[in-house]
């Protein structure tokens, strides 16, 4: 599964998903770890057609429609948006077991709640992968995430970390990106030590 997982940019439109299979996605997102248990996501899901085009008329990227890489993006019957909850962090980390009444994110050493609905979204990649579906993460440009936000009602304190199309593959044209080769285990892992010390 972890193999044949790769970033799907085209979908076929004739191929409706079945409802089964989005709850089975959505159930396998809320199996993702979190800090402390804090569950601080929320998933917007949208998989009716009319839906779905208002995100892509809220949220495309204006270079996307230039370049014309969403055009195969645009054709999935289905947008999980992931969203993270900082506050819902700060809080559940205030109670006794924890202790950090003072709320100060200068304690957290990275901030867990982007990394935590990161997980449920690479939860979601690989359930539809091993429901022979294909998805896309993808990322809202920062200037279109007010127009987002308004136009589905987000709740201020509920950060979008970017968009996942999921549905049935089509012809893809791959990533110019994988031009770049996968980093060999001999580049990015360090065993024992990051460097030998010296003598
Ligand atoms: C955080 C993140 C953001 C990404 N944003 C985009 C994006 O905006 N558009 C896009 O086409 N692909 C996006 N990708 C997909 C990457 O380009 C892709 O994962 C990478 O090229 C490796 O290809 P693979 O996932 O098919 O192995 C994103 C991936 C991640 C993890």
């Amino acid at each position: 599964m972890v193999r044949r997982r790769r970033m799907v940019r085209n979908y076929d439109p004739e191929r409706p998903m079945l409802p089964e299979l989005l709850e089975r996605i959505l159930n396998n997102a809320i199996r993702a770890p979190s800090a402390g248990f804090s569950q601080g996501w929320g998933f917007l899901v949208l998989d009716r057609r009319a839906d779905v085009d208002r995100f892509w008329a809220a949220a495309s990227p204006e270079d996307g429609v230039k370049h014309g890489w969403l055009a195969g993006m645009r054709r999935a019957p289905v947008i999980v948006v992931p969203h993270a909850n900082k506050t819902a962090y700060l809080d559940r980390y205030a109670e006794s077991d924890k202790g950090w009444t003072d709320r100060d994110e200068a304690r957290w050493p990275v901030p867990y709640w982007d990394i935590d609905t990161g997980f449920a979204a690479l939860l979601m990649l690989l359930t539809a992968v091993d429901s022979d579906l294909a998805a896309c993460f993808f990322g809202i440009m920062p200037e279109r995430i007010e127009p987002y936000r308004r136009e589905f009602g987000v709740p201020p304190e509920f950060h979008p970390i970017g968009a996942i199309t999921i549905g049935y593959p089509a012809d893809d044209v791959r990533s110019p990106s994988l031009r770049r080769g996968r980093r060999g285990l001999s580049e990015v892992v360090h065993r024992g030590a990051w460097r030998r010390s010296p003598g």
